[in-house]
């Protein structure tokens, strides 16, 4: 029987969003197993109720924990935003969370204008409205819905007119404002850094909290004595409720991985 400490590491977004989160993950974790799910079925969550987004969260997280994940990364700001504290009341295992970097991009903005692109249910939620009103007070923060966006992303979209065209309108009003910092607040949005930075050039940073993710489910691992063997046999999976064609579209042509199961 496998230990517990070999088990795999749960992964969930909405749809493949979740991925830019995955690849840090992977490259900090490199003897980790990991299952990702992407919820493509019933993605958008940002246009979704709280109830609505509290269910999905729920059964998905129920999937993870039948194929015996150890923890789970709750690699969506909606869902995090939306649902953690239900699924932390509900389940045993421990939950890893992404919200918008409001501070970090707060702390070090020298315009003292930034802005946070993320999801309506991101934006309208609570969890975020208070780390956002802890910071508000030093420097102005611009909210932008981004929730057209997710559905380039999904659609493997980035580098098309139609990508451009979206970002335009978010973008350039926030240009005009001298904003310094664009926080990346839904994990789709690092897919489309490329399209951002043609419009910002090096005017502007984009504050991606991927990496900081990785790095506190290192901590949460290791406070927990879950990290992996070095002999673990790592696997990696991954599922969709929808059209398993999207993740396997980015996982070959965006994130250039071969072999794995579905
Ligand atoms: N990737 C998600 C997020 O971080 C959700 C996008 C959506 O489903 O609306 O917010």
């Amino acid at each position: 029987m496998m230990e517990i400490i070999d088990r795999p590491i749960g992964i969930f977004d909405s749809g493949v969003g979740g991925l830019s989160v995955w690849q840090e993950i992977d490259r900090l974790l490199p003897d980790e197993s990991i299952v990702y799910y992407a919820d493509n079925a019933n993605c958008p969550y940002g246009e979704k109720t709280q109830k609505e987004v509290i269910r999905h969260s729920a059964r998905v997280t129920q999937f993870l924990v039948d194929r015996g994940c150890k923890a789970v990364v709750v690699a969506c700001n909606t869902a995090t935003s939306l649902a953690i504290d239900y699924l932390r009341e509900t389940f045993e295992i421990p939950f890893v969370g992404i919200v918008p970097a409001v501070k970090p991009a707060s702390i070090n903005s020298k315009t003292g204008v930034i802005a946070i692109l993320a999801t309506a249910g991101t934006l309208k939620s609570r969890k975020f409205n208070e780390a956002r009103q802890e910071f508000s007070g030093n420097t102005e923060i611009i909210l932008v819905e981004g929730g057209e966006l997710v559905d380039i992303v999904e659609n493997g979209l980035q580098g098309t007119k139609l990508s451009e065209e979206i970002l335009h309108k978010h973008i350039d009003p926030l240009m005009e404002r001298h904003i310094d910092h664009l926080v990346l607040g839904c994990t789709h949005f690092p897919f489309l850094i490329e399209d951002i930075k043609k419009i910002t050039g090096d005017r502007v940073i984009l504050d991606n909290p991927a990496p900081a993710i990785a790095k506190r489910t290192k901590f949460i691992l290791e406070n927990e004595g879950l990290i992996a063997s070095p002999t673990n046999k790592k696997q990696y999976q991954f599922f969709s409720s929808g059209d398993i064609g999207m993740l396997k579209n980015m996982l070959e042509n965006v994130i250039g991985l071969k072999s794995f199961f579905y």
